[in-house]
């Protein structure tokens, strides 16, 4: 299938080619903004002061608008049970963290082969609330728990690791999770060979639309969502535009 823009006079925003299929998602997601912009935005300025304070052993991934729009889909969906795979320093997991933290219920669950994630997030914020495991997740497979409430992926963006989870971690994850993909749409299409193309393939297999942010793939969603932020003086916590996550939900 060639994904390009619609060519039937449809508004670029009904982007429904790829399986993408944001108009009733922006709605949805514009919607989180004002019911939660206030709390989100304490949650920015808090993010901003961690980045600052860390600055020198914390590197951060997650863009402004895909961890904002992660933050909101988990205070709405208030999960029990959260999966981070790929913590890195922890920015993503301290988003993930603070919206369990302010939801004042659900655990998170975190893998990565590297555990500089301990030493960043701050002890009051992991709380009770937070456990992670070092170590390659395809070992860990059997201890995740079975009844996750939404699925975070940030790990390894090669076509290998993508198959290896969509064969054997997707299946484990009740269907009807919100799963999100990072580092998919960096450009207007996946990149060939990667987690992101295997991962959207997959999806299209299926017929299960995907929601993005991403700038280069979907602008006019970056756009709108910006005005939204713009509207309700949210400015994002390290002014990263990219956003190249994906959403879907499990078949
Ligand atoms: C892009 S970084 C994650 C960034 C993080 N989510 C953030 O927002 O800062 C990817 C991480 O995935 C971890 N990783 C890659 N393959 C993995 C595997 N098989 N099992 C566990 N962790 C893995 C890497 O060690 C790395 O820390």
């Amino acid at each position: 299938m060639e994904c390009d823009a619609p060519e039937d006079g449809r508004p670029a925003l009904i982007d429904t080619l790829c399986g993408v299929q944001n108009t009733d998602q922006l709605e949805f997601v514009s919607g989180l903004y004002r019911k939660y912009g206030s709390d989100l935005a304490a949650v920015i300025e808090q993010q901003r002061e961690f980045h600052a304070a860390n600055r020198a052993r914390m590197t951060p991934q997650l863009d402004d608008i895909e961890a904002e729009v992660t933050y909101l889909r988990l205070r709405e969906l208030r999960p029990d049970k959260v999966m981070e795979l790929g913590t890195f320093h922890g920015w993503s997991t301290t988003w993930l963290l603070s919206a369990l933290r302010d939801n004042g219920t659900g655990h998170l669950y975190s893998y990565d082969r590297i555990d500089n994630v301990i030493a960043n997030v701050p002890a009051d914020l992991a709380g009770q609330r937070w456990t992670f495991t070092r170590g390659d997740v395809q070992a860990s497979l059997d201890e995740i728990p079975r009844d996750l409430g939404y699925l975070f992926v940030d790990a390894d963006h090669g076509r290998r690791f993508g198959q290896w989870y969509l064969a054997h971690l997707f299946p484990i994850v009740p269907s009807g999770t919100t799963v999100s993909v990072h580092d998919v749409f960096h450009g207007r299409k996946a990149r060939a060979w990667s987690e992101g193309a295997e991962v959207v393939s997959w999806l299209e297999a299926r017929d299960v639309p995907l929601f993005t942010a991403a700038r280069k793939r979907t602008p006019e969603v970056f756009e709108a969502l910006n005005a939204v932020r713009a509207e309700l003086g949210i400015e994002g916590a390290r002014g990263t535009t990219k956003n190249p996550m994906i959403w879907f939900t499990l078949p």
